[in-house]
């Protein structure tokens, strides 16, 4: 069955908005917990423009799930995550002026500096996801950089869907999942996933976890955080 990981830092973003206490993400990481989602995702911005760092210690502390903790490959970053110790990192390009994260993680040119990090995360227990875009170079390298994981960008899938590109998009991503499988990484997939668009990528083989977090909390203001993981949920089974 397909796990679902429910990204919660536009929770963060509404609280960051008035700079103040609330909506806390770690009672919404509680609310997603109790409807059932298998993880939670947090992004920890180089900015920290949503997710501050207490709301990672304290969400790793309290909930049950696993914690995947998004964040650029910096040495900061990786001494932040030593500390927090969530279940699982996620290496993810950082740009300051993006409105999120853009594109996959370049790790073909730069496979020896990753191996180091990803090597320091694992020592520690932590497993170590890459994201990447569906191109079987990057899946490759992720493979000899000793990730255990790698997610697969659909944010291109999810722009050209309902046009005539969906089904090479698609193409790729599947090409990209099998590739990942053949070399023994666990397959997970994020970005612009919504309630339409969300199915022929879970349905394709060897898909392990979804890392869901805008739709979901965009839903949640009209029928609450619960019914909102619940149908995402039913969706992606
Ligand atoms: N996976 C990764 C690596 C991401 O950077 C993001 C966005 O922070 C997501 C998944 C979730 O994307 P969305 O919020 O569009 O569902």
């Amino acid at each position: 069955m397909v796990k679902l990981g429910v990204n919660i830092d536009h929770v963060a973003t509404v609280r960051q908005a008035r700079l103040g206490s609330f909506p806390d993400p770690l009672q919404a990481a509680l609310a997603v917990q109790s409807a059932g989602a298998q993880g939670i995702t947090v992004h920890l911005r180089e900015d920290r423009r949503h997710i501050q760092d207490h709301d990672v210690l304290s969400i790793r502390k309290k909930i049950k799930i696993p914690l995947n903790l998004e964040m650029a490959a910096t040495p900061a970053m990786i001494r932040f995550a030593l500390r927090a110790r969530p279940q699982e990192v996620c290496l993810v390009p950082e740009k300051r002026q993006e409105l999120t994260t853009e594109g996959g993680l370049d790790i073909v040119s730069r496979v020896p500096d990753l191996r180091k990090k990803i090597s320091a995360l694992k020592k520690s227990g932590i497993r170590v996801s890459l994201f990447v875009d569906p191109d079987l170079k990057q899946i490759r390298g992720s493979h000899d950089a000793g990730a255990d994981c790698v997610e697969l960008h659909t944010g291109r899938y999810a722009e050209v869907f309902g046009s005539r590109h969906q089904a090479s998009e698609l193409r790729k991503l599947e090409a990209a999942g099998r590739e990942a499988v053949r070399l023994g990484l666990a397959l997970n997939a994020g970005h612009g996933l919504d309630y339409v668009n969300v199915r022929p990528v879970a349905g394709m083989d060897g898909m392990h976890t979804l890392n869901i977090g805008f739709s979901i909390v965009a839903r949640a203001l009209f029928v609450g955080l619960d019914q909102a993981v619940r149908e995402m949920k039913a969706l992606i089974k």
